[in-house]
C-alpha cells in the first residue's frame, strides 16, 4: 500500500480542506496517523471493529490491548459511555481537551474489538488543533493507539511514524513535532475511587487537587510478577523500548556520573557500542560513549519532550547498551521514570 504523507501548512490556521481526505479515509474504515499534543496516534473509526482490527495488524499489537477512543468535544462523550461518574465529570471540566484519558463503563455502541473485550472504554479529548479538527471532520470517535510498531518508543514526529508505518496505512498527517512527548495520563473513573493507570502530563498532584482521593495502580511502579494484572492491559508488555539493553543508574548526581563513566569505559573496552542518556547539566562530564542529552534537568518538560526521540536515535546508531541517568519521580517526573523504567525492563543500578 502507498502511504501518503500530508503536511499541515500552519497548525494555527488549519483549513478544513487540508484534512478532508484524512477524515474521509477514517469514515471509510481506513487508517490515518495524526499528531496529538502527547505523541502521534494511529487512527481508525472506533465504532468499526474491522477498522480496529487493522490497527492491531499495522502495529503488530496483541488484540487484548484496548484502544483509546478520541473525541473532539463534550457532546461526543455520552453516546460512548454507560454513565459519567462525578469524578469523570470534574476531571473532564478541569483537563479536557488535554493529555488525560479516562476509563468509563462502555455503552453498547462501542465494539469489543476496540476495547480488547473489556466492558470499559478509554476516552480522550485531545487539545492538539490538528487532532481535534480531524476528529470533528471525521464525524466518528477515533480509536488511536500511539503510531509506533508495538514495543518501540512512541513517535513524537511524523518521521518516526513513517519509519514504522510506511506501506501499512493510508495516510500520515504531519503537524510537526508534538508538544509533550509522553503519552496521556490514564485514570480509571469507572470504580468507586479514581485510579491512576498510567502517569502523564496531568500529574497525580493535579488529579488529587481536582478530585481528592486518587489511587495508584501498582503496575505503574512495580515490575511484573507472576500474578501481575495491571488494569491497563498495555502496561504488561515491554514498552517504549529501544533495541539496545537500557540500564538506569539512580543515586546522587556525582555518584551516577562516576558510575556511568566507569561502566562506559569498561564496556567500550569489551567492544560494545555504548550510549549515554544525560542532561544539559551533566553532558560535559562524560568522557566516552555516544552521549546524548535529553534536556534540562531543571525543566523536566524538555526531558519528556526529547526522551523517545533519543531512544529512537540510539536504535539508528545501533548501540548495544545504553546507560541512563535517572530523574525525580515528582510531577512530570513520574511519567518520565515510568517510561524509562519500563524501557529498561526494570534494570536499575542504585549507587
Ligand atoms: O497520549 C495518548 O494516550 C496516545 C495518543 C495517540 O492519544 N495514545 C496512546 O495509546 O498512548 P496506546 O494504545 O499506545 O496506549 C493506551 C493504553 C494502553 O496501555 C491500554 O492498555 C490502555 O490505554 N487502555 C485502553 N483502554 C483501556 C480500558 N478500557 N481499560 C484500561 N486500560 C485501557
Ligand atoms: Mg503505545
Amino acid at each position: 500500500m502507498d502511504t501518503r504523507l500530508v503536511k499541515v501548512k500552519d497548525t494555527e490556521a488549519i483549513r478544513d480542506e487540508e484534512l478532508a481526505e484524512a477524515a474521509q479515509i477514517l469514515r471509510n474504515g481506513g487508517l490515518v496517523a495524526f499528531p496529538t499534543e502527547t505523541v502521534y496516534g494511529l487512527g481508525a473509526n472506533a465504532l468499526d471493529e474491522t477498522a480496529a482490527r487493522r490497527i492491531y495488524a499495522a502495529k503488530g499489537r496483541p488484540s487484548d490491548n484496548p484502544l483509546i477512543a478520541h473525541i473532539s468535544c463534550m457532546e461526543e462523550l455520552p453516546p460512548l459511555v454507560a454513565r459519567i461518574p462525578e469524578a469523570g465529570r470534574r476531571l473532564a471540566e478541569a483537563y479536557w481537551p488535554g493529555p488525560l484519558t479516562m476509563v468509563f463503563p462502555k455503552s453498547a455502541v462501542v465494539p469489543y474489538g476496540t476495547t480488547g473485550g473489556l466492558d470499559t472504554v478509554a476516552v480522550r479529548m485531545p487539545s492538539d488543533p490538528v487532532a481535534n479538527r480531524l476528529i470533528r471532520l471525521a464525524g466518528v470517535p477515533v480509536a488511536a493507539p500511539s503510531a509506533n510498531t508495538s514495543g518501540r518508543p512512541s513517535p513524537t514526529m511524523a518521521q518516526h511514524v513513517w519509519e514504522d508505518m510506511n506501506g501499512k496505512i493510508e495516510m500520515i498527517v504531519d503537524g510537526g513535532p508534538v508538544g509533550i512527548g509522553v503519552e496521556s495520563t490514564i485514570v480509571d473513573v469507572s470504580g468507586e475511587t479514581p485510579t491512576l493507570l498510567r502517569p502523564g502530563a496531568v500529574t497525580i498532584e493535579m488529579l488529587r487537587d481536582t478530585v481528592g482521593r486518587v489511587e495508584i495502580d501498582p503496575a505503574i511502579q512495580e515490575p511484573p510478577g507472576a500474578d501481575f494484572h495491571p488494569k491497563a492491559p498495555g502496561m504488561k508488555y515491554r514498552h517504549y523500548a529501544p533495541q539496545a539493553e537500557l540500564i538506569l543508574v539512580e543515586g546522587n548526581m556525582d555518584s551516577v556520573v562516576a558510575r556511568i563513566n566507569f561502566l562506559v569505559k569498561e564496556k567500550t573496552g569489551q567492544n560494545y557500542r555504548v550510549g549515554v542518556i544525560c542532561t544539559d547539566e551533566t553532558r560535559d562530564r562524560y568522557r566516552a560513549g555516544l552521549v546524548r542529552s535529553v534536556g534540562l534537568r531543571a525543566r523536566e518538560e524538555t526531558i519528556a519532550h526529547n526522551l523517545f526521540a533519543v531512544l529512537r536515535e540510539f536504535d539508528e546508531l545501533q548501540v548495544d547498551l545504553i546507560y541512563s541517568e535517572s530523574f525525580s519521580r515528582d510531577h512530570l517526573g513520574q511519567a518520565i521514570m515510568n517510561r524509562l523504567t519500563k524501557a529498561a525492563g526494570y534494570h536499575v543500578i542504585h549507587v
